[in-house]
């Protein structure tokens, strides 16, 4: 198995008032290569905050990431930006959309940030949009959206840079079990058929045969580490 996604030692902390609470606290975790990984565990757990500093969106107080082999801490803004931009997708648990541009323009829009053509970006778009099923929703914008909606617009920015690590938080969340049983055979398929490697943080046990292995979160701590599939 090749390991894509290192954190070594991490530790995070919040500040609330005087209190310093650590989040996460020594975490080691390697994430191999076209592998589907689950990430579960109580609400408050820390699981948004793993996924948010494995995708360097948020930095560590100790311990570093590395992807791909690259670290992380040693890139500057702009290149922490161009790096995430080309090979991580993510996929927020509030969706994070940009209420002034409608579906099609905030899936393109990692493809234009880096400098693409913008007819082809659209076409990709299109194409994503139809896999999601919402080809005809593209012009709409959040309010016009339904949650379910919204999350798939959201699923579709995360892959539209072909990226070779996405993290997605609770991507099923707001969907339907159809829906959602649809996404993670795209994921799954995704993983299996294109090598791409998926971290998905959830609170839906019916999709965990869908995966590869299954990390468990408890106060911040891995408690357990489980592989269903020794397939790579
Ligand atoms: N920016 C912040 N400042 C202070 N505390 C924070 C911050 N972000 C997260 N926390 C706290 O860190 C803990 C873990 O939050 P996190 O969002 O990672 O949990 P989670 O496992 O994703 O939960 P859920 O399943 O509800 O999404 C929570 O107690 C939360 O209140
Ligand atoms: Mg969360």
């Amino acid at each position: 198995m090749k390991t894509i996604l290192k954190a070594h030692n991490i530790s995070k902390t919040f500040k609330r008032g005087d209190i310093n609470l650590d989040i996460l606290k020594n975490i080691d975790l390697e994430i191999y290569k076209g592998q589907l990984t689950f990430i579960v565990g109580p609400s408050g757990s820390g699981k948004s905050t793993l996924l948010q500093l494995l995708g360097g969106l948020d930095t560590p107080n100790s311990g570093y990431i590395e992807v791909m082999g690259d670290k992380l801490n040693e890139m500057n803004d702009k290149g922490l930006s161009q790096f995430r931009r080309r090979h991580l997708g993510y996929v927020f648990q509030f969706f994070n959309l940009l209420n002034n541009l409608n579906a099609l323009e905030n899936i393109v829009l990692p493809l234009i940030l880096d400098g693409q053509d913008s007819k082809e970006s659209e076409n990709k778009a299109r194409i994503l949009l139809g896999d999601l099923g919402l080809s005809d929703k593209s012009g709409n914008y959040s309010h016009q959206l339904s949650g379910g909606q919204m999350q798939r617009i959201a699923i579709a920015r995360s892959l539209i840079a072909d990226p070779h690590v996405v993290l997605a938080d609770e991507p099923t969340g707001n969907l339907d079990s159809k829906s959602a049983k649809d996404i993670i055979e795209l994921f799954s398929r995704l993983a299996r058929e294109k090598g791409h490697t998926i971290v998905m943080v959830t609170h839906d046990l019916s999709l965990i045969p869908y995966g590869d292995r299954v990390i468990h979160i408890k106060d911040g701590e891995i408690v357990k580490d489980e592989i269903l599939n020794q397939k790579n």
